[in-house]
C-alpha cells in the first residue's frame, strides 16, 4: 500500500497540467484515486510513515479543489453578469455528446455545475404524494444534451415538470435565449430554487410551487420530465399535454423510465430514435 500511494503521489506532484483550470476532468479522476487512500487512511509499512504521507494526500486534495472552487467561481461571476453560456456551453461540448458514463451516473460537469450554482439543499423535504418520485437532478451532461438537441431560442418556454431543486430550468436560462418554468411540489426546493436564481440575476427563470396536474401549461413550447412521477399522475399529465398540444405544436423531453410511456403516445413521435441512457425528445403532432 505505501509504495502505491507513494507512487500514486509521486505521479501526481510532477503532473503540472493537473493545475490547470481546463483540466477539472484529470482532476477528479486524480481526487477518486486519492479518495481510495484518504478512505482507507494512508498507513502500512516503510518510509516515508503514514502521517507523511497523509500529509502529502491533503495537500493534493486542497490544491486540486482549490483550483476547481476558483474556476467555479470565475464561472459564477460570469453568469451573474449575464455571460455564463460561453463558458459553460464549451464545458459541455467538450465533455462529449453525452459525456462518458452511461445512464443516471453523475461526473465531473455535475461538480462544475453545483460549484457554479451554489443550490442550499433544504434540511428534510417533506414527503411525497403516490405516485410522486421522489427528488434525484438529472445529470449536467444530459441537461446539456439536451440543450443541445432542442437548441431552444427566444421563442421558447421550457417547462420542467417536477422541478426539483431548479437545475433544468436554471441552466436552460442561462445557456439560451428561452424563457424557462420550474413546476415543482415541494416548497422547499421552490424556495432554494429561487434563492438561486436571484443570487445568480437571472431574469428569466420562475418557479411555480404547486402541483402539475393542476398548474397552467398554456405558454409551454418545450415540456421536461425526469420521470417525476407514474402510474396514474403520469397518465392524467400526459393527457394534459395532448390538450395543450391540441391549440399548438410543443415538444416533451424525457428522461428515464417514464420515456417508454411516453414514446407509446400516438400524438407524439420521437425526433430520433430514443434511447434509455440520454434524453429523448418527441413532437406533437397536428
Ligand atoms: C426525479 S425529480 C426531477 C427533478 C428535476 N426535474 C431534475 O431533472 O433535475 C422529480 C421531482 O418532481 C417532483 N414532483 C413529483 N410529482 C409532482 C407533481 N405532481 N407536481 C409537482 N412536482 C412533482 C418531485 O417533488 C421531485 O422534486
Amino acid at each position: 500500500m505505501p509504495r502505491t500511494l507513494e507512487s500514486l503521489l509521486d505521479e501526481l506532484e510532477r503532473d503540472r497540467s493537473l493545475r490547470e483550470p481546463g483540466r477539472m476532468r484529470e482532476r477528479g479522476e486524480a481526487l477518486d484515486r486519492l479518495e481510495i487512500h484518504r478512505a482507507c487512511g494512508a498507513s502500512g509499512e516503510g518510509a516515508p510513515g503514514p502521517a507523511q504521507l497523509r500529509e502529502r494526500v491533503e495537500a493534493l486534495c486542497a490544491g486540486f479543489e482549490a483550483v476547481d472552487a476558483e474556476l467555479q467561481q470565475r464561472i459564477r461571476r460570469d453568469v451573474q453578469r449575464g455571460a455564463g453560456a460561453h463558458a459553460l456551453l464549451e464545458w459541455a461540448r467538450s465533455a462529449g455528446p453525452d459525456g462518458d458514463l452511461p445512464g443516471d451516473g453523475y461526473d465531473y460537469l455535475d461538480t462544475l455545475v453545483s460549484g457554479i450554482l451554489q443550490i442550499e439543499e433544504p434540511d428534510m423535504p417533506a414527503a411525497p404524494m403516490a405516485g410522486m418520485v421522489f427528488y434525484q437532478p438529472t445529470p449536467a451532461r444530459h441537461i446539456f444534451g439536451m440543450l443541445a438537441r432542442t437548441a431552444l431560442d427566444e421563442r421558447d418556454v421550457l417547462v420542467d415538470l417536477g422541478s426539483g431543486l431548479g437545475q433544468v430550468p436554471l441552466l436552460a436560462a442561462i445557456c439560451t435565449g428561452a424563457r424557462c418554468v420550474g413546476i415543482e411540489w415541494e416548497a422547499a426546493y421552490v424556495r432554494c430554487a429561487r434563492r438561486c436564481a436571484q443570487a445568480l440575476d437571472l431574469g428569466r427563470v420562475t418557479f411555480v410551487q404547486g402541483d402539475v396536474r393542476a398548474a397552467d401549461l398554456s405558454a409551454g413550447t418545450v415540456f421536461y420530465l425526469y420521470t417525476p412521477f407514474e402510474g396514474r399522475m403520469l397518465r392524467e399529465v400526459l393527457d394534459r399535454l395532448k390538450a395543450e398540444a391540441d391549440t399548438r405544436v410543443i415538444r416533451v423531453c424525457t428522461l428515464g423510465p417514464c420515456t417508454a410511456t411516453v414514446a407509446r403516445e400516438r400524438w407524439l413521435h420521437g425526433e430520433d430514435e430514443w434511447r434509455p441512457d440520454r434524453p429523448a425528445v418527441f413532437r406533437s403532432t397536428r
